[in-house]
């Protein structure tokens, strides 16, 4: 190969190790607010949980690492409405309650904050 043609190659390699680094190392934002429809946005203390259940995929295994994601797929109906806030947030605060340990809420106004 004439070195032309394995310098891109190179270079491409290179930036994909960045991005895969970079992928790697982010554990997106401290604090989200999640859009919750008529009772409210929810605030979703997101590096607390990662300190706490220390899996990812316990909640990334249904929506991936994106701002934003949980809504897109709502919107492509691969999500139902509630369905995050049902079968993951509540249920695991419920469950966690009933073993007795250090838990999340699970009344709508604990969640959910009026404007
Ligand atoms: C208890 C659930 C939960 C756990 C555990 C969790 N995340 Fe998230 N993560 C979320 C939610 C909810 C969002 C926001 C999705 C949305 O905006 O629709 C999110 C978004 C993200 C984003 C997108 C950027 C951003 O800040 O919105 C990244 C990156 C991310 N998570 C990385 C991680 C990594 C890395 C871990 C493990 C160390 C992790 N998450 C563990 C719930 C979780
Ligand atoms: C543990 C936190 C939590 C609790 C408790 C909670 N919610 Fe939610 N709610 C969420 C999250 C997160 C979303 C967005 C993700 C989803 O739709 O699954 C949401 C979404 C919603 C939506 C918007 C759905 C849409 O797409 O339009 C409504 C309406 C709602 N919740 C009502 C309620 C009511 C009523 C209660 C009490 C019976 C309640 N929530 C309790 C976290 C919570
Ligand atoms: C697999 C279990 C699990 C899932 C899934 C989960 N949580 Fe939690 N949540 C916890 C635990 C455990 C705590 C207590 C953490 C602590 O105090 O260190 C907590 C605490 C909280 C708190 C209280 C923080 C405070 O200031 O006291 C909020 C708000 C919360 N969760 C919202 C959510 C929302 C919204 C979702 C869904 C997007 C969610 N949680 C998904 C386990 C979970």
């Amino acid at each position: 190969m004439k070195f032309r043609t394995v310098l891109p190659v190179v270079i491409g390699i290179l930036m994909f190790a960045v991005v895969m680094a970079m992928a790697a190392g982010d554990k997106g934002a401290e604090n989200i607010s999640l859009y919750g429809g008529k009772s409210g946005e929810v605030p979703f203390p997101h590096q607390r949980h990662q300190a706490t259940l220390g899996d990812c995929n316990t909640c990334h295994e249904l929506f991936p690492q994106e701002a934003g994601s949980i809504e897109r797929l709502k919107a492509a109906k691969e999500l139902k409405k509630k369905q995050v806030m049902n079968k993951h947030c509540i249920r695991c605060h419920r469950a966690m309650k009933r073993e007795g340990t250090r838990s999340g809420p699970t009344s709508c106004k604990e969640c959910h904050v009026k404007k």
